[in-house]
């Protein structure tokens, strides 16, 4: 049985009974966004920047939400309470809704809301010795085609990077953009340590990652810090490299296609940088609410009839 609970339109359920339709176009074409947040010690960390966020990413590929903001807080912070976890992560998603087997997504006349609230590892031990890289033959999509900024639910463009590295019997892919410019990991950004200053790409080849604005906040005062393009030589080069994502969280890359980073080693920079974000995480963060959460079950069924 699977961990945590699960709230569609209005209603809890278990992992195991809760249901979307199969003529949800976020199932049929991949239309719809997504987050992934993580809570830790009862708190959420950074909620109302994933709910902004979110909130963005829908409204660039013009999809209303059911919820307002403050019901999806709201939502976000019951489905954790119900669940009974302190430390936990999130899966909200907005689909464009039921609509029919044509594409129109005019068809879907309500988009689906959903936040699923369960546990997640990824990297295990690995966050300590290192995760070792190959570069993805697959690339980023271009802007114009898919802005990157867009959390959507059509990841294949990932799944596919993410399928080469196990292929290749490596742990992470690092994706290059169409001008060969260093992008980010298959769910992660990218970082590079050289000389202390601390490098990552511009976010208009890859997600304006969330851990990402974090870490760019922990080295303030700390470490020069450079966001701008380079390419994969760049990269091999450094000293350190380490990516960052809400699940994977800060973890160093030790080799990159069998070439060693520095001297194979997780860095020292990565090293602080990591125990200042568990620091963080673990210590800050919106409240879980204890108790019955009183009108929030009220209010999320009543704005989406279950
Ligand atoms: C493609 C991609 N890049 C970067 C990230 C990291 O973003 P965040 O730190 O907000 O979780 C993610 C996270 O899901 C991602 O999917």
């Amino acid at each position: 049985m699977r961990e945590g609970i699960v709230y569609v339109d209005g209603k809890w359920s278990t992992p195991e009974h809760a249901k979307i339709s199969v003529f949800d176009h976020g199932l049929l074409y991949g239309d719809g966004v997504f987050e992934g947040i993580r809570f830790y010690n009862g708190r959420v960390f950074k909620l109302d920047r994933h709910i902004d966020r979110m909130f963005e990413s829908a409204r660039l590929i013009g999809l209303t939400p059911s919820v307002t903001k403050e019901e999806f807080r709201d939502i976000i912070l019951e489905t954790c309470r119900r669940s009974g976890l302190t430390d936990g992560y999130l899966r909200p998603v907005f689909t464009r809704g039921e609509g029919d087997l044509g594409l129109d997504p005019r068809k879907a006349k309500r988009s689906s809301t959903v936040v699923i609230c369960s546990t997640i590892s990824l990297y295990g031990d690995k966050h300590r010795t290192g995760l070792t890289a190959i570069v993805a033959q697959v690339r980023r999509p271009p802007r114009v085609c898919l802005n990157p900024n867009v959390k959507s639910l059509n990841y294949l463009n990932n799944i596919l990077a993410k399928s080469e590295a196990n292929a290749r019997g490596a742990d992470e892919a690092l994706m290059l953009d169409l001008e060969g410019n260093v992008a980010e990991m298959s769910a992660d950004n990218l970082f590079v340590v050289k000389g202390r200053t601390v490098y990552t790409p511009q976010t208009s080849n890859c997600l304006v990652g969330i851990t990402r604005e974090t870490i760019l906040e922990l080295c303030e005062g700390r470490y020069p810090v450079r966001t701008e393009m380079f390419k994969l030589d760049f990269a091999l080069q450094a000293e350190e490299v380490f990516l960052t994502g809400t699940g994977g969280e800060v973890a160093p890359v030790i080799s990159v296609e069998g070439h060693p980073i520095g001297n194979g080693k997780p860095g020292p920079v990565t090293v602080e940088l990591q125990q200042r974000y568990f620091d963080l995480v673990r210590s800050t963060g919106t409240p879980i609410p204890s108790g019955n959460g009183g009108s929030v079950s009220t209010k999320a069924a009543a704005s989406s009839p279950a």
